[in-house]
C-alpha cells in the first residue's frame, strides 16, 4: 500500500523549538518508521515554510533579507533534523520553483472555476513607516485571553481574531499608532465548499479526536471567504492584474508544498507523481499541531477541491495539543523554551524522542519539565528498558556467546503468554497514532519480560532449562528493540547490532515471534542515567 505521510512544515525564520518537534515532525516520523516496518510503501515528506511576514520582521531585526534568512535557517534545520533522526524521504522548501509553479497553477484553476473573489477591505496602515502592515506586524493584547498577540492568531491561546479586535494595537517596527486604510484583496470563496467540506469531514475516519473537534467547531460557525493575498513583499507575487504589488498569504502556498515536494522527490527518483496525489488507493496521513488543523481540514481541501482536478484529500488528520513548560507554550516567536539545537547538545536524540513521545499531547496539552525528563529517562528508559536488554544479552553472551536454541521445542512459557495480546495492543496503538499509549504498553511488556527473567533465575539453572530461559529472554529483548525502533531508532539499532541482526530484513511482525537464535556480540550498557 502507498502511504504518503506529511508533517506540518516548520517556519524557518528561526530554528524549531521542542514544541515544534512534538507537534508534528516527531509523531509523523514515529508513524513513518512504524509503517515502513510493516512493509508499506512510505513516502514521508516535509519541508521548510519559508514565506510569511515573520520573515520580514526577523530579517529586518538581523539586518538581512528574508530570502537569505530563510535559506540559511533551512540549512540549519536540515542538520538538526538529521541529528534528531527524522527520516524524511524528502525535505524541501516552499520558496522552490516547483512550488511557485504549483501555487500559480492552483490559483489559476480556482480563479477560472469561480472560487476567487475580489473585495475591498480596510487594512492596518502605519503612517510613520508609510506601509500597510501585514498581520504579524501588529502587536497588542488578545481580546480573548489578554495575552500578547502578534497578528491574527494569539501565541498564548491560539485563537484566531480579526485584526480590528486587537486591543491597543501598535506597529511592531516603529511602535507607532495604527490606522486603517482601504485596499483590495483576493479571497477564496469558502462558503461555496460548505457542503463538500461537511461531507468530507463527516465521512472521514481515523482522524485524531482533536482534529475532528477543531474542524467541527470551525464548520459550525459557518464558513466565510478567506483572504489569500497580502500587502507584503516577501512571498510569491500574485499573477493577476492590479495585484502585482501583493504576495500570496503564506498559508496559501505552504500546504501546496506537500504537492511540490512530492513532485520534487518523484523527479529525483523516477517515480510517477500522479500515483501519489491522484490515486484513490494512496493513503494520505497528515500530522500537525492543533492550531494548524483548519488549514489542513478546511482551507487546503477547499483549494484542492476547487481545482476540479481530482486531487487527493487527506485520509487521516492527526493533530495534537501543545507541550508546555511551566505553563508556557514553547514558542519560537518569543524565544521561550529550549531550542532543538540546545537540547541536542545536552542529551542524545533518543532521550528527547523517548520523553517527548511519553508526553505526546494527544488530546490535552502536556507539561514538560527537567524533573519529568530526568525521571522518565532514569526510571523508564534506563532502569526498565536499557537494564533488561543489557542484562539479558550480557548473561547470554557470557554463558553461550549466543542466544541459544534449546534442543527440544518448548512451548511459550505460561509467564509470558499474555505478551501475544500486548503485542496486538501495541500494534493497534501505533496504527491509531496513540504513541503515548504505545510506549506505556511497551514498558509494560518489558516489565513482564523482566519478571520472567528474574523469577526463572537462569543463573541457578543448567543445560536445557538454562538454554530455554535464555532463548525466550533473548527473543523478548529482540521484540522490545523492534517495538521501540519507531520511537528510539538509535537504541534499537544498537541492540540489532549486538544481535547481529540485519536491520533491513526486520519486519514489525517479527516482534510477535519467538524464533531467533544465533551468535551475538558482547553488549555494552545501553542507556546512561542522568545524574
Ligand atoms: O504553524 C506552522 O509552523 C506552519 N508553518 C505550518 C505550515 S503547514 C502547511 F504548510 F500546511
Ligand atoms: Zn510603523
Amino acid at each position: 500500500m502507498k502511504k504518503l505521510i506529511t508533517s506540518a512544515l516548520p517556519y524557518v525564520h528561526g530554528v524549531p523549538h521542542l514544541g515544534n518537534i512534538i507537534g508534528s515532525v516527531l509523531p509523523a516520523d514515529v508513524y513513518a518508521r512504524f509503517c515502513r516496518l510493516r512493509g508499506e510503501e512510505v513516502l514521508f515528506i516535509c519541508g521548510s515554510d519559508s514565506h510569511g511576514t515573520m520573515f520580514e520582521i526577523a530579517a529586518e531585526r538581523r539586518n538581512t533579507t528574508p530570502k537569505k534568512l530563510a535559506y540559511e535557517n533551512h540549512k540549519k534545520v536540515i542538520e538538526i533534523f538529521e541529528k534528531f533522526k527524522l527520516s524524511f524521504d524528502y525535505y524541501g522548501i516552499t520558496d522552490s520553483e516547483t512550488n511557485r509553479e504549483f501555487t500559480y497553477h492552483i490559483f489559476r484553476k480556482l480563479d477560472e472555476n469561480g472560487y476567487i473573489k475580489e473585495k475591498e477591505v480596510e487594512s492596518a496602515y502605519c503612517e510613520r513607516c508609510n506601509r500597510f502592515l501585514p498581520d504579524r506586524f501588529i502587536e497588542g493584547k488578545c481580546p480573548f485571553c489578554g495575552g500578547l498577540t502578534r497578528g491574527d492568531q494569539c501565541d498564548d491561546c491560539g485563537k484566531l481574531m480579526n485584526i480590528k479586535e486587537i486591543i491597543e494595537p501598535h506597529c511592531v517596527l516603529c511602535n507607532g499608532e495604527i490606522t486603517f486604510k482601504k485596499t483590495r484583496h483576493l479571497f477564496l470563496d469558502l462558503p461555496k465548499f460548505e457542503k463538500e467540506l461537511f461531507d468530507f469531514v463527516k465521512n472521514s475516519r481515523g482522524w485524531s479526536k482533536l482534529a475532528k473537534k477543531e474542524t467541527l467547531g470551525f464548520l459550525k460557525q459557518g464558513l466565510k471567504p478567506r483572504a489569500i493575498t497580502r500587502d507584503a513583499s516577501w512571498g510569491f507575487k500574485v499573477p493577476k492584474k492590479n495585484y502585482e504589488n501583493k504576495v500570496f498569504y503564506v498559508w496559501f502556498d505552504a500546504p501546496i508544498g506537500y504537492l511540490s515536494f512530492t513532485k520534487e522527490w518523484c523527479l529525483k527518483n523516477d517515480q510517477k507523481f500522479e500515483e501519489w496525489w491522484k490515486n484513490e488507493k494512496t493513503k494520505l496521513v497528515q500530522f500537525m499541531g492543533k492550531d494548524n488543523t483548519i488549514f489542513h481540514s478546511i482551507i487546503f481541501p477547499a483549494m484542492l477541491l476547487g481545482c476540479r482536478e481530482n486531487w487527493k484529500l487527506a485520509d487521516r488528520l492527526i493533530s495534537c495539543g501543545w507541550l508546555k513548560t511551566e505553563g508556557i507554550k514553547f514558542s519560537k516567536s518569543r524565544g521561550k523554551g529550549l531550542t532543538t539545537e540546545e537540547a541536542l547538545k545536552k542529551y542524545p536524540a533518543d532521550y528527547w524522542r523517548f520523553v517527548l513521545v511519553s508526553l505526546y499531547p494527544e488530546q490535552n496539552d502536556s507539561v514538560f519539565s527537567i524533573k519529568i525528563f530526568k525521571e522518565t529517562i532514569n526510571n523508564e528508559f534506563a532502569d526498565i528498558i536499557g537494564n533488561f536488554v543489557h542484562r539479558v544479552l550480557s548473561f547470554c553472551y557470557s554463558n553461550f556467546k549466543e542466544i541459544p536454541r534449546p534442543d527440544i521445542f518448548y512451548p511459550i512459557p505460561e509467564e509470558i503468554k499474555e505478551l501475544k495480546n500486548i503485542f496486538k495492543t501495541i500494534t493497534k496503538n501505533f496504527e491509531e497514532c496513540k504513541f503515548r499509549e504505545a510506549l506505556k504498553n511497551i514498558i509494560h511488556y518489558c516489565k513482564i519480560s523482566n519478571a520472567y527473567f528474574n523469577n526463572k533465575e537462569p543463573w541457578k539453572k543448567e543445560g536445557e532449562e538454562k538454554k530455554e530461559i535464555c532463548f525466550y529472554s533473548g527473543n523478548l529483548a529482540k521484540n522490545l528493540a523492534i517495538f521501540l525502533y519507531p520511537i528510539v531508532p538509535n537504541f534499537s539499532e544498537k541492540v540489532f547490532d549486538f544481535l547481529n541482526l540485519n536491520f533491513k530484513k526486520i519486519r514489525w511482525i517479527d516482534s510477535a515471534e519467538f524464533n531467533f537464535s544465533g551468535k551475538i556480540k558482547k553488549p555494552k550498557p545501553l542507556i546512561e542515567k542522568i545524574k
